[in-house]
């Protein structure tokens, strides 16, 4: 296969999000969705990547500086002026000067496509000097319809604003995902015009060009039309969420993960969830969270950036905040709350518990409405607590506090020095009745 580099669109300004912030860093399941466009193009082995960017340009260079995509290199390029797709593709030839292998274009508003599909893509390119990927949709509306010749051929592309009504009938697509012999590309953008009804220079443009002058183009239809979804609105941005949580409830599946509910269920891609554990409803699961094999998540439990070992019971309403480690066989209960902490394997929490920045050892039993008080409003505070540590209920524990094994707390205590090994701490004012109080406050 010839060298290939990627160039990637991005300098629109998104005018129909009608946001502040660039288009393409609006998160899609909890990742901005140019990182997703990023990540993918990388994963096709391809390690060269220059991003056109305008709008918002240099909050898409500082979002994206210090991140890396496998060993894919990126570099930036600015479209001042949005002159259309042609337009921002022209920028980009100071990039490849001497350059003669392919250049994969796509663009930074179509975070579905899969690596799989562009590495296909790519493969299948190989003997056109100009490829496009196609589909079919049933409502096409504001996208460029291929047209094509009597045999089947590709004859050119026309914008939905361009296109006649006979035109717009035509089902399929241009996805904007292209494969081009670069000196071709860059030889046929200089032959490009503003003469259509958005007076933009458009890049697929090009592939007319090419094919007159005799070049080969293909259409490479993919069948998943979803996957070629582009996101101009806030609506399109929440159907690209709903499809992307779909696939990844059927992957779960797949791999023997029970989804109980998978239209309430909302687990990100990057999540790993081992086989024999079961989903229950409005399961909540973001970025790169890891949950082992045999567990029960739900019912409304809410997780992110957390990792939950095996046999782990969990739920309903629980939220585990990033940087928790929950180890295997734990049983959490009704409305608690861990954040950036450790719970040790079998240790109990069973209702109304608020734990942050606690490293906790196993079987523990934490009782109910247990608070670390981990904030003085300045600064926070671990806590420690050893093995086999029973904390009665209602204790409060004012960090930093250490617990040692086998200790005791009793019940409504405010714990502000350590417990140390196998003692009892009772930490609240000593109980006094008033005799016959009820007569004598009459
Ligand atoms: C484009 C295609 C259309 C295709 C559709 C697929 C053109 C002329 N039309 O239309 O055939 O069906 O994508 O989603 O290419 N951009 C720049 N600079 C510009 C203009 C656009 O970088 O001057 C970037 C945008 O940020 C975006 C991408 O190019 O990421 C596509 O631009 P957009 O305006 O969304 O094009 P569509 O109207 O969707
Ligand atoms: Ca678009």
């Amino acid at each position: 296969m010839s060298e290939i580099a990627a160039v990637i669109l991005a300098a629109g300004k998104g005018t129909r999000m009608k946001s502040k912030l660039p288009k393409i860093l609006h998160p899609i399941c909890h990742r901005p969705m140019i990182e997703r466009v990023l990540d993918a193009v990388s994963k096709t082995g391809i390690s060269r990547a220059v991003v056109v960017v305008g709008f918002g340009g240099d909050k898409i260079k500082s979002h994206l500086e210090g991140k890396s995509f496998g060993s894919m290199k990126i570099e930036f390029v600015d479209q001042t002026e949005q002159l259309g797709t042609g337009h921002a593709v022209m920028q980009t030839e100071k990039f490849f000067n001497g350059f003669t292998g392919k250049i994969l274009v796509t663009c930074g508003d179509t975070p579905l496509l899969k690596s799989e599909t562009l590495k296909k893509f790519v493969e299948d390119s190989q003997n056109s000097s100009a490829s496009v990927m196609t589909t079919d949709l049933d409502d096409a509306t504001g996208y460029g319809r291929v047209i094509r010749d009597q045999d089947g051929s590709f004859a050119k592309i026309v914008e939905h604003k361009d296109a006649n009504e006979s035109e717009r009938a035509i089902r399929e697509i241009n996805a904007g995902v292209y494969c081009f012999d670069s000196r071709k590309l860059f030889d046929a953008l200089k032959k490009i015009t503003n003469q259509n009804a958005q007076g933009e220079y458009y890049l697929p443009d090009t592939l007319a060009i090419l094919k007159s002058e005799g070049e080969s183009i293909s259409c490479i239809k993919i069948s998943d039309s979803n996957e070629t979804l582009g996101i101009n609105s806030r609506k399109q941005l929440a159907d690209a969420e709903k499809i992307m949580y779909q696939w990844k409830n059927l992957e779960l599946m797949d791999s023997g993960v029970t989804v109980s509910d998978p239209d309430s269920t909302f687990i990100d891609p990057e999540v790993e969830i081992g086989i024999d554990t079961t989903i229950l409803p409005g399961t909540i699961i973001e970025g790169n969270s890891k949950i082992g094999e045999d567990c029960v998540i739900g019912a409304y439990i809410y997780i992110q950036d957390s990792i939950v070992e095996n046999g782990v019971k969990m739920g309903p309403f629980v939220h585990l905040r990033p940087g928790t480690r929950i180890e295997s066989e734990v049983k959490i209960g009704n409305f608690v709350e861990v954040k950036n902490s450790t719970i040790g394997k079998e240790s109990k929490l069973p209702h109304l518990q608020y734990i942050g920045d606690t490293d906790m050892g196993s079987r523990v039993n934490v009782g109910c409405g247990t608070v670390t008080c981990n904030y003085d409003g300045k600064k926070k505070y671990r806590t420690k607590i050893g093995d086999d540590v029973f904390i009665g209920c209602n204790s409060n524990l004012v960090a930093p506090v250490e617990i040692e094994n086998g200790a005791y707390l009793a019940a409504g205590g405010t714990i502000t020095k350590n417990v140390p090994a196998d003692n009892l701490a009772i930490a609240r004012a000593r109980q006094v009745n008033f005799e016959n109080w009820n007569d004598r406050r009459k």
